[in-house]
């Protein structure tokens, strides 16, 4: 199998920028990689991701919108994850199960324990080897995201308040707590260099790890 790594944080936490960084050195040190993204990633999944993000859906039940977030991460496992990951690849996923348990989950109220069972069912309980978690203030978030949009509208997600974000936010970082040895917290404040260096070690430390023990075998 080969390595899947998620990566998750508030929007503006400059992820997408980590993201191809960390594919260009990748297939440049010879990897097959598969780079995808959540909601999304498939033609099904590409469907439910525009209706989760317009913001004329102004009466989508909580419930409905976890199952969708859920759906489109089935489809995106049954299409794209887990055949690549047979195939040995390595599969780089913006976003992942623990963006529901955190805005789902705390961000909406829902409970992450219920939210969580609805994401076992629908990935059949794969996680992720390593996830990177792109940490900052939710003041900062809003203020990157409204920068980066200019005059493009914000979508129904990012209309939420600041209070809802910071319940996705401090359960971003719970998750990290309960589950260090998958969660890399960054800071993403800073810079970028620094940050694509310290994803680049942690990945080269896993990947070491893995072919290491292939080799044992
Ligand atoms: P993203 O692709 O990061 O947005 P953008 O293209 O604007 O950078 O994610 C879409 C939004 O969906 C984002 O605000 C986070 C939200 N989201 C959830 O609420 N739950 C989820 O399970 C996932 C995967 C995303």
């Amino acid at each position: 199998m080969g390595l899947f790594i998620t990566f998750e944080g508030l929007d503006g936490a400059g992820k997408s920028t980590q993201i191809e960084r960390l594919h260009r050195r990748l297939t440049g040190n010879g990897k097959q990689v598969v780079l995808t993204r959540e909601p999304g990633g498939t033609p099904v999944g590409d469907r439910l991701r525009d209706i989760l993000l317009d913001p004329d859906q102004t009466n989508l039940s909580m419930e409905t919108e976890v199952l969708l977030y859920a759906a489109s991460r089935a489809q995106l496992l049954h299409e794209v994850i887990r055949p690549a990951l047979k195939q040995n690849k390595t599969v780089l996923c913006d976003r992942y199960v623990d963006a529901s348990l955190a805005y789902q989950g705390a961000g909406l109220g829902i409970g992450v324990d219920r939210v969580g069972s609805i994401n076992a069912f629908a990935t059949q309980q794969l996680k992720p080897d390593l996830t990177f978690l792109f940490d900052l203030p939710v003041q900062l978030s809003q203020t990157r995201v409204a920068y980066s949009r200019g005059r493009v509208q914000p979508d129904r997600i990012e209309r939420r308040d600041a209070e809802y974000f910071n319940r996705v936010r401090d359960e971003f970082l719970e998750i990290a707590r309960r589950d260090p040895a998958r969660v890399v917290v960054l800071n993403a404040s800073r810079p970028v260099e620094d940050l694509e260096k310290e994803i680049w070690d942690v990945v080269q430390k896993h990947l070491e790890h893995i072919e290491g023990s292939i080799e044992t075998h």
